[in-house]
């Protein structure tokens, strides 16, 4: 399990940047959607650097900053930006975001990233809401001694994402004209994308999308008692579902084509959200 006692300094550097900050959510920008936040009013901005622990974030796409904002009379802490088990740097700046919107009192997370399409009636460019998800990373970010931090020393996994959330995300995407899927995504480790076989075998499991990232913040952030909530992008058809090599220039392009989308349908959840907090 990630030591708390090692993230602290990371919760002070933020304490002094943002003094008085009290976000009633977190969001997570994946790969790409950084300019999805452009709605909300700035309170304060930290890069990731100067953060203990958090560190530079190494994948052109990933602004790597810490905005402390507000949308509708609500403070949010936006991470612009993530950090990937792929880096191998270990799960502490993955989960960072999560510990530090816990920390400073947030109820919600909403993790946002980007992946590969498993269905065939399904075209890149589409938005899905998360409804379950499928752990093949190998690891699991409570591993090791227990800490009360993070919940219960075997947490219950048959609701991580949120139902209520889930409704005002298609609430949202109604209000902005945003048409949303829903289904179930697994998260391998990176950095290979899969090959043909997995994609078959994933497709056989459940999954209707694939991934790098998400599934580590959603079981910390769940386990802590925190609401989650995620947006997928399908940003191209999984590998061998086309006849063609799947490459980052496809993710990124198609990543940018749904920006204007993405961002509606966040704001729209940002002003339902606000209007049910306490
Ligand atoms: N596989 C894994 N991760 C991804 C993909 C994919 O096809 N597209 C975007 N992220």
């Amino acid at each position: 399990m990630i030591d708390t006692a090692s993230l602290a300094p990371a919760f002070d550097a933020v304490s002094a940047a943002f003094p008085g900050a009290r976000p009633a959510w977190g969001m997570v920008l994946g790969s790409g959607w950084s300019e999805a936040a452009s709605g909300f009013e700035t309170l304060g901005e930290l890069s990731y650097a100067d953060i203990p622990r958090f560190g530079a974030v190494g994948v052109a796409g990933h602004a790597g900053r810490l905005l402390w904002g507000r949308r509708a009379g609500v403070e949010a802490f936006i991470f612009r930006g993530r950090r990937h088990l792929y880096e191998g740097v270990g799960l502490e700046p993955v989960i960072m975001p999560v510990y530090l919107a816990k920390r400073f009192g947030a109820k919600a997370m909403l993790l946002t990233n980007a992946a590969g399409g498993l269905r065939k009636d399904w075209a890149p460019g589409e938005l899905m809401v998360l409804a379950d998800h499928i752990n093949l990373m190998g690891v699991n970010p409570l591993i090791g001694p227990h800490d009360p931090f993070w919940g219960p020393r075997f947490p219950d996994q048959s609701a991580v994402w949120s139902p209520r959330l889930r409704k005002m995300l298609f609430e949202a995407a109604a209000a902005a004209g945003v048409a949303l899927r829903e289904g179930v995504y697994l998260a391998g480790s990176g950095p290979t994308y899969e090959t043909p076989a997995e994609v078959r075998a994933f497709r056989t499991m459940g999954a209707d999308a694939v991934g790098m990232s998400t599934v580590p913040e959603a079981i910390v952030a769940n386990a802590a008692g925190m609401e989650v909530a995620g947006v997928t992008c399908i940003t191209n058809m999984a590998s061998g579902m086309l006849d063609q090599p799947l490459t980052h220039a496809e993710v990124t392009e198609t990543t940018a084509r749904s920006m204007e989308k993405m961002r509606a349908l966040l704001l729209a959840f940002a002003d339902r959200f606000a209007s049910t907090a306490p």
